[in-house]
């Protein structure tokens, strides 16, 4: 919700205080230190650290598939990058001269040819409801393809087997403002209300490629929309907690505000609820509690106005006082089984999920990382107790047993992840049960003493297993830290940790990887960086959302994460008032999928994308497919 809740900086303001900013040295020491001894451990002999993690690490598994068998002999990073020059009017997109990109599902696309009609823009109308049911959401963001001969259950080592021209795509629709959805800023029926309900949520959508037009949808058994209405079920340690009950005994309905994603290694879709809390509101006298006040529900929420007509999103109302506490979860969707219940995970803990990236052990337990995203709040991460395909086999979730920690960042570039349990004397003061714990973990987290960061957003695995967390800005940030290194922070910047256990640890180093203000006054001078996706060659994407200095326009950037300084190489530069992300690529790495969200803030004067410049249709959040001209490894 950029509009909610950044603190976007103004384009024109300049940081004049740069120089006044330590830059963290301890950081870097034991970072590099842990890293070598890790190597160390694993027996890699020779080779560059990168080259030898590529080969020899356990698989950076967010894919889900294998892959890195084949590091290319060229630069990593060595397109043509978009010129500041180059951007212009910015009513379309603009990408490297080395690129070319397709639009694929824009908002009110037909989930299957046929199944109802398309919305295409007309400014003068909207889908009904049950159109939009039908159709691609609005807001699109994380996303994740799935190709199409993978199966159920273990997928390892298949990578280069797999489909490159078909597969699932898991899309999410994180928002629509009503004026963007409805043409109107409050509902006036609850119709709708059902309308902006719709326009929410994921889309699971079959895709294939065809050698003449490129990327389009097709039909599928499989194929569906997931909205803030659809049954979901809910799984781990507070499944059956009272305080997911409601008085009414009403089912659990519903994902809202899917913001990021990920991928688990046995080939599902993770779906992350972030703002929750600006769905509810109050039609009598509100006064929070607590618990209500951490997690930022207010008697207009964000002016949805669903508890106007919907009173499942009233927080006043008796009948569904615990409604609120079934969203801010991670949502587990299984992209190849159409009639599968999405699952809440509880044992993932409520907070304003980002996304998600899990890792796997040598030992094959799984850690998955995830970033709450609201200023001063925290990076957390998620241990399985058995190994993944134990679980599976055993008919468990390996998101369902296992622990919660929560990030302390010490100054010294060292770190300790603080378990979220009841068996703690600190938590068990406050805390009924494990449950609660979980539905409140913000407190939890705040009890245990957790560094306050400048909003986590996306999280990403690197070649060596470190993971890249982006803290996309902050600008309430009175006093700098070494985990946050500028106040305020308005900009943002990317963290780096390293467990000390693969994965499995209580402790880990950490350096910051850039401070985004640093580009400025350079070619490749980016921004608020939230998407992130790192690839296992050691090239990291990044997507921006934030108002970009120098004419730009939110942005899609890459790194080459083996070379010792941070060098931002422009790909893509998106639309007036949009935002790039959700990153997603085929096992080949060929083709990738990039979400150009709210184009205009859905303002038909600013753009009317993926329409060429009218003045009038209304833009459409939509899908970007990008290949190389050449068709080489995208990013390179
Ligand atoms: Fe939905 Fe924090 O971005
Ligand atoms: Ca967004
Ligand atoms: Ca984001
Ligand atoms: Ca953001």
């Amino acid at each position: 919700m950029k509009k909610n809740d950044t603190g976007i900086m103004d384009n024109a303001k300049l940081h004049d205080d740069i120089e006044n900013i330590p830059s963290n040295n301890s950081g870097n020491r034991p970072f590099a230190s842990v890293l070598e001894s890790n190597m160390t451990r694993r027996g890699v002999l020779g080779g560059s650290l990168a080259v030898a993690a590529t080969s020899f690490l356990a698989p950076t598994v967010q894919a889900g598939w294998s892959w890195g068998h084949h590091r290319p002999k060229s630069e990593l990073v060595g397109f043509k990058p978009v010129a500041i020059s180059d951007v212009t009017d910015a009513t379309m997109p603009t990408i490297s001269d080395d690129y070319q990109y397709q639009v694929l599902a824009p908002w009110g696309t037909p989930i299957e040819p046929g199944i109802t009609s398309e919305y295409k823009g007309d400014p003068n109308s909207r889908p009904t409801s049950s159109q939009a049911a039908l159709q691609t959401g609005l807001g699109h963001d994380g996303m994740w393809f799935f190709p199409m001969d993978q199966h159920d259950g273990v997928i390892y080592g298949k990578g280069y087997h797999m489909r490159s021209n078909a597969g699932m795509l898991c899309v999410n629709h994180e928002y629509g403002s009503n004026s963007h959805a409805l043409g109107k800023s409050t509902p006036e029926s609850l119709e709708e209300v059902r309308l902006s309900q719709n326009v929410h949520g994921v889309s699971v959508l079959k895709i294939e490629k065809d050698r003449r037009h490129g990327w389009k949808v097709v039909a599928s058994k499989n194929t569906r929309r997931i909205t803030a209405n659809t049954p979901v079920a809910f799984s781990g340690p507070a499944a059956d907690s009272e305080l997911l009950q409601n008085p009414n005994g009403n089912i659990a309905l519903g994902t809202v505000n899917n913001c990021g994603s990920g991928a688990t290694p046995w080939g599902t879709y993770l779906t992350c609820e972030e703002n929750f809390n600006g769905y509810f509101g109050a039609n009598n006298a509100f006064n929070p509690t607590e618990e209500q006040d951490r997690y930022g529900f207010s008697s207009s929420g964000f002016g949805y106005g669903w508890h106007l007509f919907d009173k499942r999103f009233d927080l006043t109302d008796e009948d569904y006082i615990n409604e609120q506490n079934r969203f801010g979860w991670i949502v587990e969707i299984d992209p190849f089984d159409g009639t599968q219940q999405p699952v809440k995970r509880t044992a993932l803990g409520r907070f304003k999920h980002e996304a998600i990236a899990i890792a796997e052990s040598q030992n094959g337990r799984i850690a998955a990382y995830m970033g709450d995203d609201q200023r001063f709040d925290y990076c957390y991460k998620y241990v399985s107790d058995k190994a993944w395909k134990s679980a599976i086999a055993d008919g468990e979730s390996p998101l369902d047993d296992g622990r919660l920690f929560v990030a302390k960042f010490n100054d010294d570039g060292t770190g300790e992840w603080l378990e979220l349990t009841v068996n703690n004397p600190v938590l068990s003061a406050r805390f009924q049960s494990q449950a609660e714990v979980l539905i409140y973990a913000r407190i939890a987290a705040d009890l245990l003493g957790a560094t306050p960061m400048d909003r986590p957003e996306w999280t990403t695995i690197g070649t060596n297993g470190e993971v890249f967390w982006t803290c996309t800005n902050n600008s309430n940030r009175t006093e700098a830290t070494a985990a946050n290194p500028e106040a305020p922070n308005n900009d943002g910047h990317i963290i780096r940790t390293l467990d000390n256990d693969d994965h499995m640890g209580n402790t880990f180093v950490w350096d910051i990887y850039l401070i985004a203000s640093t580009t400025r006054g350079t070619e490749g001078v980016f921004t608020d960086p939230d998407a992130a996706w790192a690839d296992p060659y050691g090239r990291l994407f990044i997507g921006t959302d934030g108002g970009q200095p120098d004419g730009l326009q939110d942005q899609l950037v890459v790194f080459d994460t083996t070379k010792d300084t941070p060098e931002p190489k422009r790909l893509l530069v998106g639309v007036k008032s949009d935002e790039i992300t959700g990153f997603t690529v085929t096992p080949d790495q060929r083709t990738a999928f990039v979400n150009i969200q709210h184009p205009g803030d859905g303002n038909p004067s600013a753009t009317n994308f993926p329409a060429p410049y009218d003045g009038t249709t209304i833009p459409r959040d939509c899908t970007l497919v990008i290949t190389r001209k050449d068709g080489g490894i995208i990013g390179s």
